[in-house]
């Protein structure tokens, strides 16, 4: 059989160009692909939810309302009274939420050991692309079941778009079909870009980002270097990489399917359908940094150029759009910040402790984030420390200390952990292969 089939599809060499590939095994390599298993399982609970979804806000009688509510609202009643209905619902809720944390991982592995240097430059600017993508997919997902809570949360997204002078209007109705809430068009918008047009993007990044791996080949663990320079180390793609990867996925679904499970996620009976009372919300995890900054901007900090009409600069703009996409534009650029000795390409993984600076940096950006994100507790109850005037002390000095307490730390391990015993046994010896790079 597999000569009648190499006869004619050449499986052979195939087999020896692509599923002898051998791939690195350590833990942190995992990140990418739990991202990757996150996705699929998006894609594929997704398709059972749009069996099932009516993209439509037409009012509609249902059985226990008073009034009538919107068909979309409905339909998610209806997959919740379906077999696992509600299960799968919230498995894909909980994907999406695993697939982002999981990619921002992965990014700050890539970040931390220096993987994303030359020549993989490239690979780094679609990840970052990937993860506002696969963001962007989780916020056009969030309006969909058209209750109470959702549709709130969205509105303030709504007001974002809205807010980029000149032009905000236009990417607010091409984003949400027009009014949001209020316009017939929007969930059929918001529908089509999250089960069609963005995924398509994302399927699309993710095959160029796996093909440019592949062909780039990883950066190499340190100790690949004592052990066989000049050579890649890692088991082959198949059959083992691929059988761990199979388990890993089945470990993943097992998990994740646990987790949604015991906590269903979004409760839209809990929220009720669309209504003028406006119920206390918080965005998704993710965005909560941005709705900190939002809080603790002045509303009088605004401005407007009186050219053409809407050139109007004000607190959501700042907040929500400017200081966003200085930090996407500045991550975006970091591969081209550091360049590698000589201009070779980096073939091998630096440790943490070996780049104070940029280790100290990463760490410092994750504490601003970290302070962004507590700026969005002011005024709950058991928050009342949390005033404006703290929110900003700790968004400023904060990462400033966290940038020199880091660094230090940083200065004090270099040299202790590095240069490293070569780990000959981790590498598992007569499993390990060795290819010429
Ligand atoms: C959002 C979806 C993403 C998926 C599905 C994905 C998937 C993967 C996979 C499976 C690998 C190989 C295994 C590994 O090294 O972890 C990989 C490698 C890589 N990824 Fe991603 N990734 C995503 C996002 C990102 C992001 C956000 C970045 C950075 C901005 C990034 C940059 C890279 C780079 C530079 C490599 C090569 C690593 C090396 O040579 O050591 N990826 N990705």
């Amino acid at each position: 059989m597999y000569q009648w089939l190499d006869e004619r599809l050449d499986i052979t060499r195939f087999n020896n160009k692509v599923l002898r590939k051998a791939f690195p095994v350590h833990h942190t390599f995992f990140l990418g692909e739990i991202t990757l298993f996150a996705f699929v399982v998006l894609v594929l609970t997704g398709i059972f939810l749009t069996f099932n979804y009516e993209p439509s806000t037409r009012l509609i009688k249902v059985a226990g309302y008073t009034d009538p509510v919107q068909a979309a609202y409905a339909s998610i009643l209806y997959i919740d009274s379906l077999p696992f209905g509600a299960v799968i619902r919230s498995v894909h809720h909980w994907s999406a939420h695993i697939m982002i944390a999981a990619a921002f991982l992965h990014l700050l592995r890539i970040l931390l050991s220096g993987a994303y240097k030359k020549p993989r430059e490239l690979n780094w600017i679609i990840g970052m692309l990937m993860l506002v993508t696969s963001i962007v997919v989780a916020f056009t997902g969030y309006a969909l079941p058209y209750d109470n809570y959702a549709v709130t949360a969205t509105r303030i997204g709504h007001g974002i778009a809205q807010s980029v002078p000149w032009v905000g209007v236009a990417v607010a109705q091409i984003m949400f079909g027009g009014d949001f809430p209020g316009s017939d068009h929007s969930i059929p918008r918001l529908f089509s870009l999250h089960v069609l047009w963005l995924p398509l993007a994302l399927m699309g990044l993710i095959g160029a980002h796996l093909l440019i791996m592949v062909k780039q080949k990883h950066t190499q663990p340190k100790y690949a270097e004592k052990v066989a320079p000049g050579k890649i180390l890692g088991v082959p793609l198949f059959p083992q990489q691929a059988v761990m990867s199979g388990v890993l996925f089945l470990v993943y679904v097992a998990v994740v399917t646990l987790i949604a499970g015991g906590f269903l996620a979004h409760p839209v009976e809990a929220y009720g359908p669309l209504s003028a009372n406006t119920p206390a919300v918080k965005p998704d995890w993710y965005f909560l940094w941005i709705y900190g900054l939002l809080k603790i901007i002045p509303s009088h900090w605004e401005f407007t150029i009186p050219l053409f009409n809407g050139g109007k600069f004000g607190p959501e703009f700042w907040g929500g759009v400017l200081i966003p996409s200085i930090l996407l534009v500045g991550g975006l650029l970091i591969p081209f910040f550091s360049v590698t000795k000589d201009g070779q390409k980096q073939r091998y993984l630096e440790l943490p402790s070996q780049k104070p600076v940029r280790t100290s940096l990463t760490i410092a950006g994750l504490m601003f984030l970290i302070m962004g994100t507590l700026a969005g507790y002011i005024g709950d109850s058991g928050m009342e420390w949390l005033t404006i005037p703290v929110a900003w002390t700790l968004l400023i000095v904060a990462p400033i200390v966290t940038y020199f307490v880091c660094y230090i730390i940083m200065r004090a391990i270099w040299g202790k952990t590095w240069p490293q015993e070569p780990q000959i046994e981790f590498i598992g010896g007569a499993k390990g292969s060795a290819a010429d790079d």
